[in-house]
């Protein structure tokens, strides 16, 4: 019993503290004596106890960081796409459409090419044009929040105020790159200079932006291995390979079937009073200034 008080503390005193000293990895010296086996009982049950208290915490950790890496797998309303779910932020696409991944053997050689990236021509133009339709439809004020939006930001049908207009971001990705590759045939999509919009650099330079993103964040790891090539030096890229792709087929049926008509709906919606607004780029401000200003000097 000599021991018990060495400190000046009890053996009941004493427990938090080896508690404490237990989570730095420290052993406090065990107490000798009549006290000895009751103090291995209680080490245990502390240990014991401790290392539960450690995984719940951990465990506890663990979860609400993979929720917030993923604040958005749940708060679906049905069992479609669980891989997608999982892998792409809140979007109630997900629950709309099914859109299953299928391996594919693709074959990017050099002229090997789709139709997309053939010289422009009427063909051209035509599939180009399918395939960089907004896809604009609603989602209700509840998704907006889901995804992160403030819904008394976001534009709303005039008829329907749970009816709030989105764009699919593949589409917005897809007209960006379109918006280069027509920069790329500059003379047959913009024979005059005055047909461009004084936006014209920083709209390309932002779609060049817009498709950079979206490659770093989808992030591909499939291969690219390298042949000898015959009569050439140096190894050569092999552009075929497999993929898993989202099937995209699918996906696009459903945005065209789904698409609200921008020309005969967006375009004529007007504010209804009392909307909360974002700020024009000064930029623009800028532009329009600068726009009267011409105006006026043309009248003088
Ligand atoms: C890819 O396409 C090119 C051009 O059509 C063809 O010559 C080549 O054999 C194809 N390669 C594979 C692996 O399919
Ligand atoms: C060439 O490319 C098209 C479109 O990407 C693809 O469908 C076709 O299978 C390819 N041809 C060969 C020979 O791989």
């Amino acid at each position: 019993m000599a021991n018990l008080k060495q400190d000046g503390y009890s053996a009941e005193e004493r427990l938090p503290m080896l508690e404490k000293d237990e989570e730095q990895g420290v052993q406090l010296p065990i107490d000798g004596g009549a006290s000895r086996k009751l103090n291995y009982k209680w080490t245990f049950i502390l240990v014991v106890l401790n290392c539960t208290m450690f995984l719940v915490t951990f465990a506890d950790v663990a979860f609400r960081t993979f929720r917030s890496n993923n604040p958005s797998t749940d708060g679906y309303a049905t069992d479609l796409n669980p891989l997608l779910k999982q892998t792409s932020y809140y979007s109630p696409l997900l629950d709309r459409v099914s859109v299953p991944l299928k391996t594919k053997s693709i074959n990017d050689t050099l002229y090997n090419r789709s139709v997309y990236a053939q010289p422009p021509g009427l063909q051209v133009d035509e599939a180009w044009k399918q395939l960089t339709r907004l896809g604009l439809t609603y989602i209700t004020a509840a998704d907006v929040t889901h995804i992160g939006k403030d819904p008394s930001l976001t534009v709303h049908a005039p008829d329907n105020p749970d009816a709030h207009l989105m764009m699919p971001l593949v589409t917005h990705q897809l007209h960006c790159l379109n918006g280069i590759r027509k920069n790329l045939f500059r003379e047959y999509y913009y024979p005059d200079a005055s047909m461009l919009s004084p936006l014209h650099e920083d709209h390309l330079l932002h779609c060049l932006d817009v498709v950079r993103e979206a490659l770093q964040c989808a992030a591909p790891t499939e291969l690219i291995t390298y042949n000898w090539m015959r009569d050439v030096d140096i190894p050569q890229p092999d552009f075929t390979y497999n993929a898993v792709c989202r099937d995209w087929d699918g996906l696009k049926g459903w945005m065209d079937a789904n698409e609200v008509d921008p020309m005969r709906t967006i375009a004529v919606w007007r504010r209804e009073g009392g909307e909360r607004e974002v700020d024009e780029p000064w930029q623009w401000t800028r532009i329009r200034e600068e726009q009267e200003r011409q105006r006026e000097a043309m009248m003088e």
